[in-house]
């Protein structure tokens, strides 16, 4: 399999070295993102290399209009390349056609908006299940895993809430509790705390604090250092490509446990 490599690493414990198992749920190569638009094109992702191991914690900053959003999209399965190759474990999906790619967002890919992005008229529960309709889950499997999912993000007393009887901060919580109930590979979040005042970023970075320590691989996106901090990877991109690539620490074993 493309996304399973076995890297030797030099390490200070292991001085001849150590054999580390390697496996990447990312890999893309020289990806870039036109827009057409009038008669002119609009290049926004100039080319851009990226290797995400299973279970990082990665932050993607830069100025606004860099193509964080662009490269997101394209991370979550929302949209192609123009040019480039995209490996999602292992899996090229830079050519796939729009119903392969619902299912493997679907499957693979737990998204997270800035504006929450509910079902106005429906509840907590129904919001986080729905993911599991188009997965073809049974009712009483649904039910039951969404009942634990919104547990799991503090929301066991609001399940049957509609978003406009919830807070800010609750409507967050059950948009990571939808983006959780399939077991994707990756959680994505654009900008999660983007509509959020501190106290409450803060407890929704706590959330993906915890999301990440059961063994997740979450990349979100953000503007402040302070969320960035929370990662142990910092990406920066300008005006379409990768200007720095920073990790805080050595990351060990990337094996997925439960959530
Ligand atoms: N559909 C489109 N057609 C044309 N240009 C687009 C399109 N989508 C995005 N762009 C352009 O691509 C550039 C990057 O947009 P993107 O939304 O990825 O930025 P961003 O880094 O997420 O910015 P922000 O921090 O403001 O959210 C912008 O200059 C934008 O105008
Ligand atoms: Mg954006």
């Amino acid at each position: 399999m493309e996304s399973l490599r076995l890297t030797v690493y030099k390490h200070k414990k292991f001085p001849l070295g150590r054999l580390r198992y390697m496996d990447l749920v990312i890999k893309i190569r020289n990806i870039t993102r036109d827009f057409p638009l009038g008669n002119e094109v609009v290049k926004v992702l100039k080319g851009i290399d990226l290797d995400i191991e299973r279970g990082e914690y990665v932050a993607l900053m830069g100025p606004s209009g860099s193509g964080k959003s662009t490269l997101m999209n394209l991370l979550g399965c929302l949209d192609t390349p123009t040019s480039g190759s995209y490996l999602l474990n292992g899996k090229d999906v830079s050519n796939m056609s729009d119903d392969e790619l619902a299912e493997i967002r679907n499957k693979e890919i737990g998204f997270v908006f800035q504006t929450f992005n509910l079902l106005p008229r429906t509840t907590a529960l129904e919001n986080v299940a729905l993911p599991m309709v188009y997965a073809g889950a049974s009712k009483k499997d649904r039910t039951e895993r969404a009942r634990e999912v919104l547990t799991n993000v503090g929301l066991a007393d609001r399940m049957d809430h509609k978003p406009n009887q919830l807070s800010g901060g609750q409507r967050q919580r059950v948009a990571v509790g939808r983006a959780l109930v399939n077991r994707p590979s990756i959680i994505l979040a654009d900008e999660p705390t983007g509509n959020l005042d501190s106290k409450t970023s803060e407890e929704i970075m706590k959330l993906f604090g915890d999301i990440h320590k059961a063994g997740n691989t979450v990349i979100l996106v953000t503007h402040e250092e302070e969320i960035a901090e929370n990662a142990h990877r910092i990406i920066r991109l300008r005006d379409g490509m990768v200007e720095s690539d920073t990790k805080k620490q050595f990351q060990s074993e990337g094996a997925r446990v439960g959530q």
